[in-house]
Formats: structure tokens, sequence, C-alpha cells
């Protein structure tokens, strides 16, 4: 049995996964094979030997000492893409808000006041201010074309929207995911000249930082609306403010509301609502078991944040598998299959794999492996964990 601990509350469709004859899971646990967890904070907890990795469902990592892991040779998981419809669907609610100036005709209804028949004599005269513009035809420039920059671009396609990416790094998978209709442009300031509105769908990094800024603003059309359904500091909200004051810009619609924001009738900012689906929850929990349970029982490695990617086909009937962390180095292989044939074990398949400072090894062997090879493979200089699969 797997003890599985789980340090949130997590959707039942992912504990389904986990079938209960193979995993025991509980919110409390002495010694856990392995962490379920979403937001809680595992910095400061004491992590036992006994745990081998940790999922995070959710994309973001910064609750778990991911680095500290590594070093002990313990893998953590994250769920990229499993809350991307969520993302996708609130940015086409936003593209509309800002199309159709939703948030400031629902603001204007909601303050009216009087009788019924004062109230419509006062939408008819004060509904010219929110005269909007339509979809089909105008162009939709997405930055990031990753799981949710990919889905809205794809979606905005299918709206009858001409669709501009820009990505310099995107994915063989997202690239075979993405609609032929989307056009590349190579210059991410011809985004900001060409589109109507404009969504971003990158990390934040120091690299994408502030990238939305007052020079690349003053590049856009007045009526143009910016959507950022990424991170706050994507935009450089002063230059923001400025250009909504200046009629720079049309609309901003963000999930990301401060003070610099607040009152503006140009903006809408919605609460960080991205992710906030039942379904997304559920995709997230789902992605994580299945993550943790291929990493238990056959050794594998999909969408770690601090181990490469790694996979074996399963074992055959009467071998071991052997999985081992180690400080990446040259003679990492050597050093691991000199010990196992010193023992006297076949090596019958196996996998190397390295990223940054990690070595990830999966080594089938015949038969069994005694527990004194595995503790010689675990003293070996630069071993930082080591697992048998019987
Ligand atoms: N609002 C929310 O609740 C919510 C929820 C989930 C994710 N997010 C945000 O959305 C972002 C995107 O998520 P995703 O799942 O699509 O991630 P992803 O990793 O699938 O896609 C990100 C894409 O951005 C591209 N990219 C990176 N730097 C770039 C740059 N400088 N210019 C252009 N493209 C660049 C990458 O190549 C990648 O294709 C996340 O990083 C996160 O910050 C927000």
């Amino acid at each position: 049995m797997y003890k599985i601990q789980n340090l949130n509350p997590i959707s039942p469709l992912g504990l389904d996964r986990l079938p209960k004859d193979l995993y025991e899971v509980s919110s409390t646990c002495d010694a856990p094979d392995a962490y379920l967890v979403r937001s809680f904070v595992m910095h400061d907890m004491e992590i036992p030997a006994s745990v081998k990795a940790v999922a995070r469902a959710g994309a973001g990592t910064n609750n778990v000492p991911v680095a500290a892991l590594a070093k002990r040779g313990i893998v953590v998981f994250n769920t990229p893409g499993a809350n991307a419809n969520a993302v996708k669907e609130l940015v086409l609610a936003g593209m509309l808000i800002g199309a159709r100036n939703i948030g400031q005709g629902a603001a204007f209804a909601a303050a009216l006041e009087g009788t019924d028949d004062e109230i419509n004599a006062a939408v008819e005269k004060g509904k010219k201010k929110f005269v909007g513009f339509e979809l089909p035809g105008r162009t939709l420039g997405v930055i990031g074309l990753g799981a949710i920059g990919g889905g809205v671009a794809n979606s905005a396609v299918a709206l009858g929207m001409k669709v501009i990416g820009f990505d310099p790094a995107i994915t063989i998978n997202h690239a075979w995911n993405l609609s032929s209709s989307v056009e590349r442009v190579t210059d991410v300031d011809e985004i900001f000249k060409r589109a109507d509105v404009v969504t971003v769908h990158v990390p934040l990094l120091d690299a994408t930082k502030g990238m939305i800024n007052a020079e690349r603003l003053a590049m856009m059309k007045p009526h143009a609306t910016i959507l950022n359904f990424a991170r706050g500091g994507i935009v450089d909200e002063k230059a923001m403010v400025d250009a909504l004051s200046a009629g720079t810009i049309g609309a901003y619609v963000c999930d990301f509301p401060s003070n610099a924001l607040k009152g503006n009738p140009k903006v809408t900012a919605l609460p960080h609502l991205g992710a906030s689906t039942n379904e997304a929850e559920d995709n997230c929990a789902v992605m994580a078991a299945q993550e943790l349970r291929d990493y238990l029982e056959n050794g594998n490695i999909t969408n770690s944040v601090n181990f490469p990617e790694a996979q074996l086909h399963a074992k055959e009937d009467g071998e071991s598998r052997l999985c081992i962390a180690s400080d990446n180095a040259p003679d990492t292989v050597a050093k691991l299959t000199g010990a196992i044939s010193a023992a006297g074990l076949a090596v019958s398949h196996m996998v190397h794999k390295s990223r940054g400072d990690l070595d990830y090894t999966l080594i089938d062997v015949p038969g069994a492996v005694p527990a004194t090879v595995a503790e010689a493979l675990g003293a070996l200089p630069g071993v930082r964990s080591v697992r048998v699969i019987a």
C-alpha cells in the first residue's frame, strides 16, 4: 500500500484515480510516500524521509520548497494546463466585457433610481454612452500561445475574429493544437499596432514584467482593449491608468484588482477568478493523482517542476525497477551500472535524463534487488535517493 497525505481537501474525482486496494489517502499520516497539496504552505513543515513525491494540484509551486526537495531526490509535480479551459472562458467573457462596455453599463444600471418608468427613460437616454463593437472581423492579438493563449486564439477564430499571435518559445504540442488561421508574428510590437484586443498569457518573469508599458500602449488603437488574466505585474499599471485617461486605449479588463485601478470607469477588475471553477479543481486533482500514481508505481515522471521528464514502458514480470536521483555528473551512468554489475545483476532496460544539476535514472534488472545493493547505490557519491519498485 502507498500512503498519500493530502495537505488540503482534494477533489474526490482526483482521489478516485488512486485505487483503494493500492492507496491509503488521509489528511493525517505518519510516514507518507507522497503529499497531495493545493495551497498549503509547505516551507516550514518537516518532510519525513518516507516522502518520495509532492503533487501540487495547480500550476504554481510557490508554496512548495521545490529546490530543497530536489536536493533530497524528492520529485515535485504540478498540473499545467489543467485549468486552461476555465481561464480561457473568463478571457472570452473579458473580451465581451471590453467590447460591449459591460462593466460600465452594469454599474450605470445598478445606480439608477426612481420609478420603473423613470428607470426605463434613463436607460434609453443613457445607453448611447455604452455602444460597443462586435467581434467578427476584429483583430485579436495573443501574447503567449501556451495552454491558455492557444485556447483563446482558437476560440476567437471560431468567433470570426482575425487572430495574430506572438510566442517565440511555443512548444510543439501547443503549435500542433493551434488553428492554422492564427497568424504568427515575430515582433511583439506588431500585436500592439494591429490588434483591437490584446490578451496576454505569459508567465510573470523578469522578461515579461511590465511588458505592457507606456511605449507599447502608445502604439495601440484608441478603442483597443487590453485583457490581462495572466499576472498583474505584466502590465505597468501607472502607464495603463495614464493611457486610459488620455484616451490612448479604450479599456482594461483584468483578474488583478489594485488601488491604482480602483474606481476607474474604463477598468473591469475581477477578483482572480480565472481558475475558479469546480471543473478546474477536478481537472487539477485528476492530473495530480495520475502523475503521482505513474511515479510511485512506475517511476515515470511527467510535469515535474524539479526533475526531468522520464518514461520507461511498464516493467516486465519478474523484473525490479530502480529509480535513482543523483547529482548531474558525466560518470553517473557508469557509476550506477558499475555498482549494479558488481553486484551480479544485469541491466535489461534503462532511461537516463538530466535537468539542471540533477540526473534521474530508471534501471530495470531481472529478478529482485537485494536491500544491500540498494543501500550500496544510495551510498555512492552524489546519489540523492534510491527507490526499488519490486
Ligand atoms: N487568472 C488566473 O487565475 C490564472 C490561472 C492560471 C494561469 N494563469 C496565468 O496564465 C499564465 C499562462 O498559463 P498557461 O497555462 O497558458 O501557461 P503555458 O506555460 O502553457 O504557456 C505560456 C506560454 O507563454 C510563452 N511565453 C513565455 N514568455 C513569453 C514572452 N516573453 N513572449 C511571448 N510568449 C512567451 C511560452 O512560450 C508559453 O508558450 C500563467 O503563467 C499564469 O501566470 C492565470
